[in-house]
């Protein structure tokens, strides 16, 4: 894999006025991914995870340090990265009154891509996404699941050299987690992109990534920068070895410590 960097955070910090004074959410926040990298954060709640991602994408700036995001031979650092990423927040974000077809060109129609035209790629795209047969239904007859893989479409049709996903399966179950987990895999060697996942769940962030990043509770500090040794392609049954098990223990040690768990 080439190593060049695609995005580089040096020391970020970030703090928001509040009624209280200064609410610190980030502290000191360095991390660096490659191209064709899937980089995982994981901390407490509340910590400043999605305020990273928002940092990232150009929605906020940093009170301090920098963000440098290098694609097409360019560096764009504060205030020019707005519209460089393709972002898929926390929510799904699907407009109710648009069908799965309407919420997958969104962001293309916005880039002005012509309607036709985006409506072609999405829909050569429906049955990698599951979701062949139900391009003109609405977002209320779709499975939760299904729900984020419009929300997932939308964000990869977008086309950005850079992918943030904030807690993509958040709001599944165990089962159709697991299956979107393999399916992503998948569609990540297929796709080749670089990105930041964002997630609470240790097995996922070792199974998705190359290398997870372990915040502390708020402000949020790196704590642990873990270099995931599995082989690629990955697969689910790789979380039944020692070795993965021994990775999680000693990450789910550092969660557990920053957000105050007792365990032996
Ligand atoms: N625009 C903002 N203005 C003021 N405070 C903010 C803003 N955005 C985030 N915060 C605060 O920053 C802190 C971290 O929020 P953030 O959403 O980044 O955490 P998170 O780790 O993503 O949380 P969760 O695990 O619940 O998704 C919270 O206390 C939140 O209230
Ligand atoms: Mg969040």
């Amino acid at each position: 894999m080439a190593s060049e960097p695609v995005l580089q955070l040096t020391a970020v910090a970030k703090a928001y006025a509040s009624g209280q004074g200064e609410l610190r959410v980030l502290q000191d926040v360095s991390l660096a991914v490659r191209r064709g990298e899937l980089v995982s954060l994981i901390g407490p709640s509340g910590c400043g995870k999605s305020t990273v991602l928002n940092v990232i994408a150009g929605l906020e700036e940093p009170t301090s340090g920098s963000v440098a995001l290098s694609t097409d031979g360019t560096t764009s650092s504060d205030g020019q990265r707005l519209g460089r990423v393709a972002y898929m927040p926390q929510k799904d974000l699907l407009l109710p009154w648009r069908t799965v077809l309407g919420n997958a060109v969104l962001g293309l129609e916005v880039q002005g891509v012509g309607l036709k035209l985006a409506r072609q790629r999405a829909e050569a795209l429906l049955d990698t996404f599951g979701l062949s047969g139900f391009a003109q239904e609405y977002p209320h007859n779709l499975s939760g699941g299904m729900r984020q893989r419009v929300a997932f479409l939308r964000t990869i049709l977008a086309d950005k050299p850079l992918v943030l996903l904030d807690e993509p399966f958040g709001a599944l179950d165990a089962l159709t987690r697991a299956e979107m987990q393999a399916w992503l895999l998948d569609l990540w060697a297929g796709v080749g992109r670089t990105g930041v996942l964002v997630t609470h769940d240790v097995e996922e962030a070792l199974l998705l990534s190359h290398r997870v990043y372990v915040l502390s509770a708020r402000p949020a500090r790196v704590r642990q920068v873990v270099e995931v040794p599995l082989p690629w392609p990955r697969s689910r049954r790789m979380a039944a070895t020692t070795e993965f098990a021994a990775l999680k223990a000693s990450i789910l040690d550092v969660l557990w410590d920053q957000a105050g768990v007792l365990h032996a």
